[in-house]
């Protein structure tokens, strides 16, 4: 087994698969974006992958920053090895940092410190596309670069059904989230000829930090529990536990798709 490389590893999507590899194998590198107050969390997240036995290593940094980035993938290169043969076999991206804002302000919303809300601005937009969407290129662009990634490699990226659906504020992230479906399809077919897959996995509804910064986050979940005929949410490990079964070798043509891991949820509402 190599290495997993897995953006937004602190939390929700990203922790349950940094666990999930861990037992399966791999060793494991995260890159996050978190406060003091997260420290002790994630120091025990280390602490449980590498009592599994696998060798860790962690970043606290912006995943979207050009200078950040590449610092990381160089200090994984020299973790992993290339010209020994190491290699990164996976690269999840589960970032969630977004503006959650509405386009244009709803006219009854109340003025904030006396001032008319102002809908979503350029910078927000633009940060959130940057972040969400276009960073997936360029982490792959410098694995690719430094030959850490070869035949048999997995990339994945996590959308949701805000890819193709209106949801309340949401609408900066629905946009990096078409745009990444968008990038996903684009490198499975320039990876193709390297034995590279590329798919976003498109998650159900799932009660995790991001959720909650939604505004009408309740009514999400109580909409997705009825619609899902599971009559539950998806949990954090529901998606970690396919994404163990996607990295095998037997999944090597299936490339290019937004895969539902759901429980049949976007297809029932
Ligand atoms: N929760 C859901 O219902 C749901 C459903 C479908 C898809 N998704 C997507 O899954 C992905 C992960 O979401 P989650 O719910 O697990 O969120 P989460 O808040 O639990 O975890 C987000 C992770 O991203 C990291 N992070 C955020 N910004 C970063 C940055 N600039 N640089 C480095 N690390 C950064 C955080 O430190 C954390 O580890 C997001 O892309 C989200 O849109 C979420």
């Amino acid at each position: 087994m190599g290495w997993a490389l897995i953006l937004g590893a602190s939390s929700g999507f990203g922790e349950a698969a940094a666990r999930a590899f861990a037992r399966a194998g791999y060793d494991i590198v995260g890159v996050h974006l978190d406060r003091r107050a997260a420290a002790e969390h994630v120091a025990a997240l280390v602490a449980d992958l590498e009592a599994q036995g696998r060798r860790v290593a962690f970043f606290n940094g912006n995943a979207a920053d050009d200078e950040q980035r590449e610092a990381v993938l160089d200090r994984v290169a020299t973790l992993v090895d290339p010209s020994a043969g190491g290699r990164v076999d996976l690269l999840l991206h589960s970032l969630a940092f977004g503006t959650l804002t509405r386009f244009v302000p709803d006219p009854d919303e109340a003025p904030v410190g006396g001032r008319a809300a102002a809908g979503v601005s350029r910078k927000q937009l633009e940060m959130t596309l940057d972040v969400m969407a276009n960073s997936l290129v360029y982490w792959t662009q410098g694995l690719v670069r430094r030959g850490l990634m070869g035949p048999g490699g997995r990339i994945w990226a996590m959308t949701s059904a805000g890819s193709h659906r209106v949801m309340p504020h949401y609408g900066p992230v629905s946009a990096a989230k078409a745009a990444l479906e968008s990038h996903c399809r684009q490198l499975a077919v320039e990876l193709a000829p390297r034995s590279i897959t590329v798919n976003a996995v498109m998650a159900g509804v799932t009660d995790t930090p991001a959720l909650r910064k939604i505004p009408g986050h309740d009514r999400l979940i109580a909409k997705a529990v009825e619609a899902n005929p599971h009559g539950r949410l998806t949990t954090p490990e529901d998606v970690a536990a396919c994404l163990v079964e996607l990295a095998r070798p037997g999944t090597a043509w299936l490339t290019g798709n937004v895969l539902r891991v759901d429980g049949g949820e976007d297809v029932a509402g």
